[in-house]
């Protein structure tokens, strides 16, 4: 069961005045992403199709992710009335589709999905800490606060579940790191550029059609922009635990601090591509 429900949230405390418009729009692009999770949670299943534990884990897991986008979506529409949610989910499932068909992972092994998983829930949890942080509006801070735990949370599982088939398929550390950058490069891919536009740019009313750089940097500037050095440190350590490196230390300050300064140029390079 999830640790919270919609009903959990404060709605009645909402505050317009406190709202940021550019954290409006990468609300609405996260509430789309998120509520794919399920799709995922499928192909997860099919993925450890013999491993019946791990399986219910994984559709808990892509119902907390649904979850994550329901309250997402029910915060944007208070925040923007105009926000179609409904339509604009179908818009960005008609137009970023990945094949998740497949009952073998992208990644060659199980412990690689594994390590796949760690990465974006690194990557999640270390956003909406920084997302909750730069918010003023008192409900978007208390979802944040939610859906932190929760991607936490989900690191946990799925590093738990690396460590039982690393005892298998015993990957070595290259790979693993392999598997994590690659991963991590994803996140320039359509996914959240594809969201971004589904969510924010009324093409079917007149608006832009889909631009990878020109939505993608809309996206990047605004998210970027969130973050710290402390969020960034964070996700590091994550990162780097889950490819088997020990996360402090002299790797980790040198791992962090160039990620850091990668994030800056990419925040940049980001505005322009968005101008
Ligand atoms: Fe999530
Ligand atoms: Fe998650």
């Amino acid at each position: 069961m999830a640790a919270w429900t919609l009903d959990d949230i404060p709605w009645d405390r909402f505050d317009r005045a406190r709202l940021d418009p550019a954290i409006v729009a990468i609300v609405k692009a996260a509430s789309l992403v998120e509520y794919n999770g399920a799709a995922y949670a499928r192909h997860l299943c099919r993925v450890f199709a013999d491993d019946p534990g791990f399986q219910q884990s994984a559709r808990a897991w892509g119902r907390e992710e649904v979850q994550h986008g329901a309250a997402l979506a029910r915060w944007a529409a208070l925040a923007d009335p105009g926000f179609d949610f409904d339509r604009a989910f179908a818009r960005f499932r008609d137009g970023y589709r990945i094949d998740f068909d497949s009952s073998t992972s992208r990644r060659g092994s199980r412990s690689g999905e594994m390590i796949a998983r760690c990465i974006v829930e690194s990557g999640t949890s270390s956003y909406y800490t920084a997302l909750r942080e730069a918010a003023a509006e008192p409900v978007l801070q208390e979802i944040c606060r939610r859906i932190a735990a929760d991607e936490l949370r989900h690191y946990r599982l799925f590093y738990k579940t690396l460590g039982a088939y690393q005892a298998r398929e015993r990957l070595g550390r290259w790979a693993r790191l392999k598997i994590a950058l690659g991963r991590l490069a994803e996140s320039e891919d359509d996914e959240l550029a594809y969201a971004y536009y589904a969510a924010n740019e009324p093409a079917d009313r007149g608006g832009l059609a889909y631009d990878r750089k020109r939505h993608g940097g809309a996206y990047a500037a605004r998210a970027f922009a969130l973050y710290r050095p402390h969020h960034v440190e964070r996700g590091i350590a994550m990162v780097l635990k889950a490819a088997g490196f020990t996360p402090n230390g002299r790797l980790g300050r040198i791992a962090s601090a160039a990620a850091w300064r990668t994030m800056r140029w990419r925040a940049t390079r980001a505005a322009r591509q968005a101008a």
